[in-house]
């Protein structure tokens, strides 16, 4: 496994690489690897010839008052995670090499979707995102890039930036990892206390809820609402920031679930704010 920090030198191993005929499977991280970011890399590892990993903590996708400096880190770790699941290239670049000082970025629009959510609730972000996902994009060139459903709206958008700019890139959805208790991993998991940590089971258990009544043949979406903040009201230590169900096509907000729909949901504990999502099954399904 090699650690390359220049854009350039990166380019030029992955170039090599598909000159001798491998694809390139391509996972963006922020670093502080768990199970989550681990069933990309396997899953990368399993079809293609070479897997490249960035671990980048990209300023622009955190707001002034967020947690950009407290984010956690630790390469040494990350580094032995991402050997062990048989990673071929580890892009861990300073600042400087992913936003070149005087080289105009391009800053792919997130359009409305980018301002609803997530984008709401964290102005700016999602613009963050695709410039980075773009960027790291233009650096390994033509791959496949694993994006996980834990981030549902990202991955989204990344799919649209990727069918609008004509990227040649193949986003492949990876199914989201799960603590027992039905929490999804994620670094800032890391933030919970354990008091907190004991209740944030509490968003899955609010989309289990929903998924329950849309089995059973609940269309209307807002009592699928009404029941996910029911459960997320029902840990002390939770408050509530938005649940709502959407369109898996659009991501846009739908009052009668009768396509393929989305159960979504975010919640802020004193110590961190936690996202979760799930595909509602059909009636009966
Ligand atoms: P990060 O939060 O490190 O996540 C990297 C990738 O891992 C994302 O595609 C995310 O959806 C996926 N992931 C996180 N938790 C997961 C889980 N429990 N199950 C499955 N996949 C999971 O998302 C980002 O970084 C950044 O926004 C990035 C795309 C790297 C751009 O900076």
């Amino acid at each position: 496994m090699e650690v390359i920090r220049g854009a350039e030198a990166l380019r030029r191993l992955v170039d090599e690489r598909r000159a001798a005929g491998d694809r390139i499977g391509f996972v963006p991280t922020m670093g502080a690897l768990h199970a989550g970011h681990r069933s990309l890399l396997r899953r990368a590892r399993g079809e293609r010839e070479t897997v490249v990993a960035s671990i980048f903590v990209n300023p622009r996708q955190f707001g002034p008052d967020e947690d950009l400096d407290r984010y956690p880190r630790d390469e040494p770790a990350d580094l032995a995670v991402c050997r062990a699941e048989g990673v071929d290239l580890v892009f861990a670049p300073p600042v400087e090499e992913v936003y070149p000082p005087g080289v105009a970025l391009v800053e792919p629009d997130p359009g409305p979707v980018g301002e609803l959510f997530e984008g709401a609730a964290r102005p700016g972000h999602f613009r963050g995102v695709l410039t980075v996902v773009y960027r790291l994009l233009e650096v390994v060139g033509p791959c496949a890039a694993y994006f996980g459903e834990k981030d549902a709206q990202q991955l989204f958008l990344v799919r649209r930036m990727a069918a609008e700019h004509g990227l040649a890139v193949e986003v492949v959805a990876c199914p989201t990892v799960r603590e027992p208790d039905g929490l999804a991993a994620s670094s800032r998991n890391a933030y919970l206390t354990p008091e907190e940590r004991e209740q944030a089971g509490c968003l899955f258990l609010a989309l289990a809820e929903a998924a329950e009544l849309a089995r059973k043949g609940e269309t209307d979406a807002h009592v699928l609402v009404a029941a996910m903040a029911r459960e997320v009201g029902a840990a002390p230590l939770a408050r509530i920031d938005y649940a709502a169900v959407v369109d898996d096509a659009t991501f846009l907000p739908i009052a009668l679930v009768d396509r393929p729909a989305r159960a979504i949901v975010a919640a802020r504990f004193p110590s961190a704010r936690l996202i979760d999502n799930l595909l509602l099954p059909p009636p009966g399904g």
